[in-house]
């Protein structure tokens, strides 16, 4: 039996004020959710106040990206090491934004997780085929390398500090969500992959999140399919009461 995870990404969006009254908002209507682990990646600049006003609470917070050294001279970096110290329990890596405008690659994405892990934290791996890659027929390819190439190095024991996040890169803000099957058929892909680079046990496990435009009106169906494990939601985790609303599925 695999924990669902509902995590909200609220990318560059909410002041400390903003992030602050959009917790407080959520807490209640959490506050008797069982059975699912809940998670908000706030922006750097709040999450120390997120982490005081989650403390407590059924909530975990997690980071949007982060460096691998664990400090020296990198300026405007931050680690793993510092993003626990102020009270993350998750980081975000390799998410197709930081891949598209940011430079990131497998092999950071790679540094990045084993950093996280590392730092005994949980590294939400995201991974996902533009629209191009779809119609060439080239999702499993690109899925494969990235998690190959992503993971390279990390062991079985490693595997209870990783997530991974299939999130299609046509899906993402467009309010096109992958149908059921088609979110289910990657899955299954993954886990797959997984078993045979590390094993059964570490696959099955294994949290896989689908990300892409999910909503309180369609994360039933999606949670439905027998390898999806939970959602990375990025502009629905913006209102507390669609946010529980995914989060409430059952
Ligand atoms: O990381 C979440 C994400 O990229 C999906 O965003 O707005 O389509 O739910 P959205």
């Amino acid at each position: 039996m695999r924990t669902p995870v509902i995590a909200g990404n609220w990318k560059l969006f909410k002041t400390v004020a903003e992030a602050i009254s959009l917790v407080n908002e959520l807490k209640p209507l959490v506050e008797h959710t069982t059975g699912v682990e809940i998670v908000v990646a706030p922006v750097f600049t709040a999450l120390s106040r997120v982490s005081e006003t989650v403390a407590g609470s059924k909530i975990m917070m997690s980071a949007q990206d982060c460096y691998w050294e664990a400090e020296g001279a990198f300026t405007g970096e931050v680690s793993p090491k510092l993003l626990a110290d102020v009270g993350c329990s998750h980081i975000i890596i390799g998410h197709s934004e930081r891949r598209q405008f940011f430079g990131e690659t497998d092999d950071t994405v790679n540094r990045k997780v084993k950093a996280t892990v590392a730092a005994g934290l949980t590294a939400i791996m995201c991974v996902g085929e533009t629209l191009a890659e779809r119609e060439a027929d080239a999702t499993f390819d690109v899925i494969e390398k990235q998690l190959r190439d992503g993971l390279l190095g990390l062991n079985a024991g490693d595997f209870v500090r990783i997530i991974v996040a299939y999130e299609p890169v046509w899906a993402i803000g467009t309010g096109k969500t992958a149908t059921d099957d088609q979110a289910q058929e990657v899955h299954v892909f993954i886990r797959g992959f997984i078993r045979q680079l590390i094993g059964g046990d570490s696959a099955e496990a294994l949290r896989i999140l689908y990300g892409g435009s999910v909503k309180p009106e369609n994360i039933k169906k999606l949670m439905e399919q027998p390898d999806i494990d939970g959602a990375l939601v990025g502009g629905a985790s913006l209102k507390a009461d669609s946010f529980a609303g995914i989060v409430n599925f059952g």
